[in-house]
């Protein structure tokens, strides 16, 4: 295809883009009529919410060919090596997928993204955005991404009709309470007490574990510098999460978390912890919340978000700057992000968003309720707030170790290890 600029001559944006921060100037070269978007949204729900802001975008631009560049694979396991493939090799999209926290943080010391702050001059998105999100996506005074949602890891899936076969009345509270409703579910049901799904579904099964057992402050404190893996504390959260793990099925690793949350909605299985994501998937299963699956904080979390925030970047290089530009300002408006959220499960990263626009859903009307109230937060390491790329893949393979030996001790040493090199980075 012929590479021309959409709706302004190249010397025309290089002026606009400079004037509005937005860089771009190392772009060029590319497609203008093309905008490449990559992520990891290929599946139930997610890729929902994914189409929907492609269609926005192909109404808005018809002349730009809007390019889906998702790499499939729940939590960017595989985009996220894909993409660091390409940015090395100076390849980068228009924009990518990126956590805000310390996932972004990796992302703009690596050099891989353009500021914008001119952007966000533009469209008053300082004033839209909590400012704990904006810290998050900040580096040195600039701002460098446009996050589209909040999410909430630290959510207990279950059915309703195998909790009641298995004579249990609520929900669990406590991590105890869900080690005894599992054993419960294991005696009177056939159906897997917990499921899970491929690694990483376990790594975050992980985070809502430490989060439950060892508190808001406690988890928070993990990610500090200097912190210490190896307590007594931490200990007892890794028992407990050993006995979680014991309730788990064993033909889960080639299976997405998809899958896990399906065995929960038919019945198949009794709970999950999952990402809010689920709740786009559930619908899109046509399932009915408080029939076919319920939901509760996880065991121990009650009052605590576990948070991460889905954002889009404008690389360095990115070959269109100006279609990406138009992409972002899409994925930072008001429209954009209540036509997404609602088919992602999740809730907007703006304040003002409209809340009838969550109101078919009894899950996302409850969660932007609970975010608006001002809970307590606490990081996701797995979805890239509290750790970045390098720490999290130490509690990848430290967790994947645990999985063929059970070794707790060694799981233990291995994840103080992880976080020991994490303050020497
Ligand atoms: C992303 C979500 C996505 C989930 C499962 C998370 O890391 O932030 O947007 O739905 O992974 O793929």
């Amino acid at each position: 295809m012929r590479r021309r600029w959409t709706t302004a001559p190249a010397a025309a944006l290089a002026a606009a883009l400079a004037a509005s921060g937005c860089g771009g100037g190392t772009g060029g070269g590319g497609d203008a009529a093309q905008v490449e978007v990559f992520s990891w949204w290929t599946g139930g729900g997610e890729e929902a919410g994914l189409n929907a802001l492609i269609e926005m975008y192909e109404e808005r631009h018809p002349d730009t060919e809007f390019v889906n560049a998702a790499v499939a694979g729940g939590s960017g396991t595989n985009a996220q090596a894909v993409l660091e493939g390409r940015l090395q090799s100076q390849d980068p999209p228009d924009s990518f997928q990126g956590h805000a926290g310390a996932e972004l943080q990796d992302y703009i010391e690596a050099g891989y993204l353009e500021p914008l702050d001119g952007f966000y001059d533009e469209h008053g998105l300082r004033e839209a955005l909590p400012d704990q999100l904006l810290e998050q996506i900040s580096y040195d005074g600039s701002v460098y991404s446009v996050p589209v949602n909040i999410h909430r890891s630290n959510v207990l899936w279950f059915n309703p009709s195998v909790l009641e076969e298995a004579g249990i009345e609520e929900p669990p509270q406590t991590l105890d309470d869900l080690i005894a409703g599992l054993e419960a579910v294991e005696e009177e049901t056939d159906a897997v007490p917990m499921a899970v799904g491929a690694q990483w579904t376990v790594d975050h099964l992980l985070e809502s574990v430490l989060l439950g057992s060892l508190g808001t402050e406690g988890y928070n404190a993990l990610w500090e510098p200097g912190a210490d893996w190896g307590t007594p504390e931490v200990a007892a959260a890794l028992a407990d999460f050993e006995a979680v793990l014991e309730h788990t099925q064993e033909e889960s690793a080639s299976e997405d978390w998809q899958e896990a949350s399906r065995r929960v909605a038919e019945g198949e299985a009794a709970f999950t912890v999952m990402g809010d994501w689920a709740a786009g998937y559930f619908d899109e299963l046509g399932m009915t919340a408080g029939e076919d699956y319920d939901w509760a904080a996880s065991p121990g979390t009650e009052g605590t978000y576990l948070w991460l925030s889905d954002s889009f970047t404008l690389p360095v290089g990115a070959p269109n700057p100006e279609a990406a530009d138009a992409w972002l300002e899409l994925a930072a408006s008001r429209e954009g992000q209540d036509a997404f959220n609602p088919l992602k499960g999740s809730i907007p990263a703006r304040e003002d968003a409209d809340p009838e626009q969550y109101a078919d859903s009894p899950y996302l009307s409850a969660a932007l309720e609970e975010w608006q109230s001002g809970p307590e937060l606490a990081g996701s390491f797995w979805h890239g707030v509290a750790a970045d790329n390098r720490w999290k893949n130490a509690i990848d393979t430290a967790v994947g170790l645990y999985l063929q030996d059970g070794d707790t001790d060694a799981l233990q040493d291995a994840l103080n290890e992880a976080s020991q090199a994490a303050q020497t980075e």
